[in-house]
């Protein structure tokens, strides 16, 4: 298995451009099962999480083309079935289970399982979809739905999940009569996909709120979508240049839903600026524990608390990170500590105080978010730091050792 080295002490410098978001493509892919025929989706991120999916499809009869577009053809589909090996290795999978009863009025979609960031039930995407006049059973780990014909109904979410709120809303869109879906998750890639599901016909008002209401239609039609560019691969590009003190521009960043996270770092001290889709970071800010606590959009997201801990490391005074949406996303934490941070953890709150300085050590991390964190503070460390398991990055960070070089990182990947 790979690995990746750094030698860390070199401030970036350069520009990085972003790609496609992972958590608006996922659901996309998947989406296009509502609408046979041939789809063109721009911008869709070379991510391990993107063959997974591309993979699941193929079960099911869709066929792909690569490239720029990447090609769905959905016409033909002959399966229904997300197996326990894909969905244990990629949660994303249930997304699947939607679009499948809506088109296929049957579905059978392992379930996830835990996972190395919590138990993740998904309890509201399936009394949505019974609300919805779908029949659940479970059946050796496996949920089994069928329906005669999807009909609307009012579905008011216990929290706001994202992933549940798409597979509702997909499957809404071809219902019989008006769905409305109430604390709906509001994330920028639920309205990614809302739009795409416009492009194919569907009838939905109240995008990026948090009540979405889906009038069903007979039938959607193919489209062509760009996907939206991906926050979190931005804050992560932002985080890496903050700690390595480095002056680096981060293009084609999705500037408007960075709002919680671009306030934290200029909070704690980053010199950055926008211009349209441009993030500039500048050297010579002195770094500040700051605390936060990650929310729902809009406020900060769980996805970059790891990233921003890596940060905080490095920060004068202390900082608390509370984590509220996941019960067991700090496993990062004792890794940053072989790299030589101070945190203390108690429940789902971070103490991290100030280090004058991280030195590299081996390291690795059971998810895609905490192995990045390693990565940064791998950056900013004397020595050189060896981040395992590289296999969580490729699932989410599209040519990072690429991206990352050509800012002058020392840093290679090399075959463990
Ligand atoms: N939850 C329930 N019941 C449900 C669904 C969720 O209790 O039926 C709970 C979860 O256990 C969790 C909270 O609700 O405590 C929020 O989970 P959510 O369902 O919103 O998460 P998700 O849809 O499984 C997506 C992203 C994650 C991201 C979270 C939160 C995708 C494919 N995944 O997951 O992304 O952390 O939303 O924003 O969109 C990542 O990219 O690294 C990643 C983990």
């Amino acid at each position: 298995m790979d690995k990746i080295v750094i030698e860390g002490g070199v401030p970036l410098s350069g520009e990085v451009a972003i790609s496609g978001a992972k958590n608006a493509a996922l659901p996309i892919i998947a989406a296009t099962l509502l609408a046979p025929g041939v789809h063109r989706l721009y911008n869709v991120p070379p991510l391990a999480d993107i063959r997974t999916a591309k993979k699941l499809l193929g079960l099911m009869g869709v066929q792909f083309e690569d490239g720029e577009p990447l090609v769905v053809d959905s016409s033909r589909l002959t399966g229904w079935m997300a197996p326990y090996e894909t969905v244990k290795t990629m949660r994303a999978a249930v997304l699947v289970l939607g679009p499948l009863v809506a088109r296929a009025r049957q579905a059978s979609v392992s379930l996830p399982g835990g996972c190395a960031i919590g138990a993740r039930p998904i309890d509201q995407h399936l009394k949505g979809l019974e609300a919805m006049g779908v029949k659940i059973t479970l059946n050796q780990g496996y949920v089994e739905a069928k329906a005669k014909r999807l009909h609307g109904a009012d579905i008011t979410l216990d929290l706001p999940t994202v992933t549940g709120t798409e597979n509702l809303m997909m499957a809404a869109t071809l219902a019989n009569g008006v769905t409305r879906i109430i604390n709906a998750a509001q994330e920028p890639e639920v309205s990614d996909l809302a739009r795409f599901l416009t492009a194919m016909g569907a009838q939905i008002e109240g995008i990026g709120t948090d009540v979405l209401t889906i009038q069903g239609v007979k039938a959607l039609t193919p489209a062509s979508y760009t996907i939206m560019s991906d926050r979190i691969e931005a804050g992560t590009y932002l985080a890496a240049a903050a700690i390595t003190k480095g002056q680096v521009t981060i293009t084609n960043a999705p500037v408007p839903h960075m709002a919680a996270v671009l306030e934290k770092f200029h909070e704690a001290g980053v010199r950055l600026s926008t211009a349209g889709n441009r993030i500039m970071v500048e050297p010579g800010g002195s770094l500040t524990g700051v605390d936060v606590k990650t929310r729902a959009y809009p406020g900060f997201p769980t996805d970059m608390q790891a990233q921003y801990m890596a940060l905080m490391t490095l920060a004068k005074g202390a900082a608390v990170i509370t984590e509220t949406i996941f019960e067991n996303r700090f496993m990062h934490v004792s890794e940053l500590e072989r790299l030589g941070a101070d945190i203390t953890v108690s429940g789902n709150h971070a103490i991290v105080r100030e280090r004058r300085q991280l030195h590299g050590a081996p390291v690795m991390a059971t998810d895609l978010r905490a192995s990045a964190s390693l990565v940064i503070a791998g950056l900013a460390a004397t020595g050189a730091t060896e981040v395992l398991r590289v296999y969580h990055l490729d699932r989410g960070y599209a040519r990072l050792v690429e991206k990352l070089s050509a800012l002058g990182a020392r840093i290679k990947r090399v075959a463990a």
